[in-house]
């Protein structure tokens, strides 16, 4: 069922180490990828503000850049301090080549 899905960029954009930061309606987005599969965030950091698409991924992890906190990008639970509020994620799905969600699927790890 593709009904709700929006394009937020061309998965051929997204590689491991670089993950994409992408705007719906004024809302911001990372799309990363790991081992295989599409995962997205809400792009900034529950901390402070930090844009989670310009941090550095270390395996499923990503590391924000403004104080070097971590979250699981494929729950958005926080993975070192000083993250301690889990991000909003939305599950992806590729659709004619672009990664896609349905924002009002966002969730938020316990
Ligand atoms: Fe991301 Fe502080 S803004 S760790």
């Amino acid at each position: 069922d593709e009904a709700g899905l929006e394009a937020l960029c061309d998965a051929s954009d997204v590689e491991e180490d670089t993950p994409v930061r992408a705007e719906l309606r004024g809302e911001a987005y990372a799309v990363f990828l790991v081992e295989g599969r599409f995962y997205v965030t809400q792009d900034l950091c529950t901390h402070g503000p930090g844009s989670l698409s310009e941090g550095f991924v270390e395996g499923s992890e990503i590391e924000c850049p403004f104080h070097q906190g971590k979250f699981d990008i494929r729950t958005g639970a926080p993975a070192a301090a000083p993250c301690t509020e889990p991000l909003r994620t939305w599950p992806a799905q590729v659709v004619d080549g672009k990664v896609c969600i349905d924002p009002a699927k966002g969730r938020r790890a316990a």
